[in-house]
């Protein structure tokens, strides 16, 4: 992890969860970093936990509250970091949020809150810093999907349009932006215990519990570690844990049996509720 050790790293969603956990991992390797969020006391806190992994006195750290969906917050925003960070050598748009229902108790303006956090913020951020990276000549962006960005599952329907939305921009933008010296890796994480997890977990139906309940829990921590390494290796899709990486091979092998097994598991619930 050497190549960390004085570089400038932007995290969004650097307050909590496997943002965090990259931003304090980084600390540690001796990396200057910018985390960005929308609530200022959650960022103050995880400044003071970034900072005290610090490898040096050297190291430079920051928190900038701000919201991913919003254009222009975000021009300035990144506009002023630049202006006292310089370019970053590594973006991680980690910044999402996730509600997970079925279709039709799934409000319209729950989708269009997934589709401006968790799609446009990952535009909205790239936008910005792209031209910046590229004049640098060199760089890392990671985006962060999920594995419902990889499988369309029961109750993700707002939520996996935004991170399949995420797959289709960043593999596009990673054969424009290779010439120019900069790599874009996808991360498509596992159920990982975060906040997030735990919030959408609250309204989460059977069916997708039935579903997701064969696949692992992860912690933050394994996650970004692994994000770390492989996005320095350029790996374009970083799936941490065996279950995740099973599951996309299956899906792209042979789509029929992921779909029969996900179908079974709904149906043993339907079954099992009409029992009740
Ligand atoms: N946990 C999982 O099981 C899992 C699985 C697959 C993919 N993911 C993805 O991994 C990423 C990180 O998730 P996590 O589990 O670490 O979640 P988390 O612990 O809830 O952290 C989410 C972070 O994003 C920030 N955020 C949310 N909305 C924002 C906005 N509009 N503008 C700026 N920042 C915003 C939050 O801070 P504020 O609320 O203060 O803004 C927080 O710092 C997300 O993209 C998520 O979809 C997570």
């Amino acid at each position: 992890m050497n190549y960390y050790l004085g570089k400038t790293i932007y995290i969004t969603g650097g307050s909590s969860g496997i943002g965090l956990a990259a931003a304090v991992l980084l600390s540690s390797y001796g990396a200057n970093i910018v985390v960005f969020a929308r609530n200022k006391e959650k960022l103050e806190k995880a400044l003071a936990q970034i900072e005290a992994s610090k490898k040096s006195a050297s190291q430079r750290f920051a928190s900038v509250s701000l919201d991913v969906s919003d254009n222009r917050a975000v021009k300035k925003a990144m506009a002023k970091t630049v202006g006292e960070f310089g370019a970053p050598d590594m973006l991680i748009n980690s910044a999402g949020v996730a509600y997970c229902n079925d279709f039709e108790h799934t409000s319209f303006e729950k989708f269009d809150e997934e589709i401006k956090i968790d799609l446009y913020g990952v535009w909205n951020v790239c936008e910005a810093l792209v031209p910046v990276m590229k004049a640098k000549g060199a760089g890392h962006i990671v985006n962060i999907s999920s594995l419902a960005g990889l499988v369309g599952v029961y109750g993700y329907t707002a939520y996996s349009a935004a991170k399949f939305g995420v797959i289709g921009f960043s593999e596009s933008l990673r054969g424009e932006l290779k010439p120019h010296g900069i790599n874009v890796s996808i991360l498509c994480p596992p159920d990982t215990d975060t906040p997030q997890l735990h919030e959408e977990n609250k309204t989460k139906p059977a069916e997708t519990k039935a579903i997701s309940g064969n696949a692992g829990l992860y912690q933050p921590d394994y996650v970004a570690r692994v994000m770390l390494k492989y996005a320095l290796k350029k790996k374009p899709i970083i799936i941490p844990g065996l279950d995740g990486k099973f599951t996309h091979i299956m899906k792209r092998l042979f789509p029929w049996l992921v779909e029969a097994v996900m179908d079974g598991a709904i149906k043993k619930v339907r079954k099992q509720e009409a029992k009740k």
